[in-house]
């Protein structure tokens, strides 16, 4: 009996320390996130990088920081934070390159491994020099995961991921390299726009299961956007006021098929203990633009902020005041910048994903998937 005492005793103190700090902070929100300038919360700061929010007026909208940029690509929050929030989120997932970041928010909140100008391929974004492409992102997960085993233990380790929601947004940017005429496009000409969906989707797929094999069970997996209504590539076709471009669109809904026949057959595959969401962020968001007023918005086509034309500078430099390069209500555009939608914007995408029906978030939608114990 002595020596069992022995022997129970760190146990109990890890039994302790276990149950008072440690799982009612499982009991909240936690999420890891993936993606490019649409979630990224900060981690560009970090980076020798032309592809950065951190100067004025980017965040103005942002309350946790008065207003003071974050590094976040919008006025305010992004689609991840409201999700997180409306979920019960005690705070936002910090930036995975932050130095403040410290290993035991990934118990706490999760973790964002965003990065701006990032792509699915590795080579997308490099004329911005700096940027995490999603193969280093999940990399980067695994760093974290390390830390994990070494906190709660590989089965403690295990059964925390599987409720921890797993976030991709990713694929705007290989897509916007791949448009523009003047970026080269791995090295040599062209691949065909079908070809180029396909190595999207197996690279994607690869990282896929590469998070899967880490413990990951809980997918949301954003199509990409109609990027053919975005200012900035419409000003790129010089396309008048409230045309998109058919052809970028095109590109992306082909992709976005094929996106969804992938996550139902990872869905068949994995079995029910795994689940892989299709966000179907085009639809939404089209929706969106097409239907702006009954959204409450006065303006879809034109960016609030950086003026209504080439080059789009949405900066508040020491001799500008914010009348020039910014609209009067914030709250009724749809377009922050050239290329990001609004706080505004956000708030419906995100309402929809974790609300919406089957059309808008499928098989299941966000608030389901939280609540999914399989
Ligand atoms: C990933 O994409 C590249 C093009 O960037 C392609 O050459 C490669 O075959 C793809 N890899 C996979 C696993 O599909
Ligand atoms: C700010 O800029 C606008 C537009 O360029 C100009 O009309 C206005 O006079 C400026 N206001 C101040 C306070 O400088």
């Amino acid at each position: 009996m002595e020596t069992s005492h022995h022997f129970n005793f760190p146990r109990l103190i890890m039994l302790i320390f276990v149950s008072f700090f440690v799982l009612p902070v499982l009991s909240n929100f936690t999420s890891f996130l993936f993606g490019d300038s649409l979630i990224d919360a900060g981690n560009n700061d970090y980076l020798f990088t032309l592809s950065k929010a951190n100067l004025p007026p980017y965040g103005v909208d942002f309350k946790p920081s008065g207003g003071l940029p974050t590094g976040r690509f919008t006025n305010g929050r992004t689609i991840s934070d409201i999700v997180g929030q409306a979920l019960g989120g005690k705070s936002f997932q910090p930036p995975y390159l932050s130095p403040n970041t410290e290993p035991f928010d990934a118990i706490a909140t999760g973790i964002n491994y965003a990065s701006g100008s990032a792509g699915v391929l590795d080579e997308t974004g490099f004329l911005f020099i700096g940027r995490v492409p999603l193969r280093e992102q999940v990399n980067n997960f695994q760093q974290t995961r390390t830390y994990l085993v070494r906190m709660l233990g590989e089965s403690g380790t295990r059964e925390f991921l599987q409720k921890t929601i797993f976030s991709l947004t990713i694929g705007s940017n290989d897509v916007l390299n791949y448009v523009q005429p003047t970026i080269p496009f791995l090295g040599q000409g062209k691949v065909s726009p079908t070809t180029f969906q396909d190595f999207l989707i197996s690279n994607l797929t690869v990282q896929l299961k590469r998070l899967y094999e880490l413990g990951g069970r809980k997918f949301i997996v954003a199509g990409i956007g109609p990027l053919g209504c975005i200012p900035f590539v419409r000003a790129l076709n010089l396309l008048p006021t409230g045309k998109c471009s058919t052809e970028v669109n095109e590109l992306i809904q082909g992709y976005n098929a094929k996106l969804k026949l992938v996550l139902n057959r990872l869905n068949r595959e994995m079995g029910p203990e795994a689940i892989f969401i299709y966000a179907n962020s085009y639809d939404i968001f089209m929706s969106m633009i097409i239907n702006y007023h009954r959204y409450g918005f006065d303006d879809a086509s034109e960016p609030c902020c950086g003026g209504y034309f080439p080059p789009f500078v949405c900066f508040l430099g020491r001799n500008t005041n914010a009348t020039s390069v910014l609209c009067n209500d914030r709250s009724k555009y749809v377009f922050w910048d050239a290329y990001h939608p609004t706080e505004a914007a956000n708030v419906i995408i995100a309402k929809e994903l974790l609300d919406g029906d089957e059309t808008k978030s499928f098989p299941i939608n966000i608030r389901q998937l939280y609540n999914y114990n399989p």
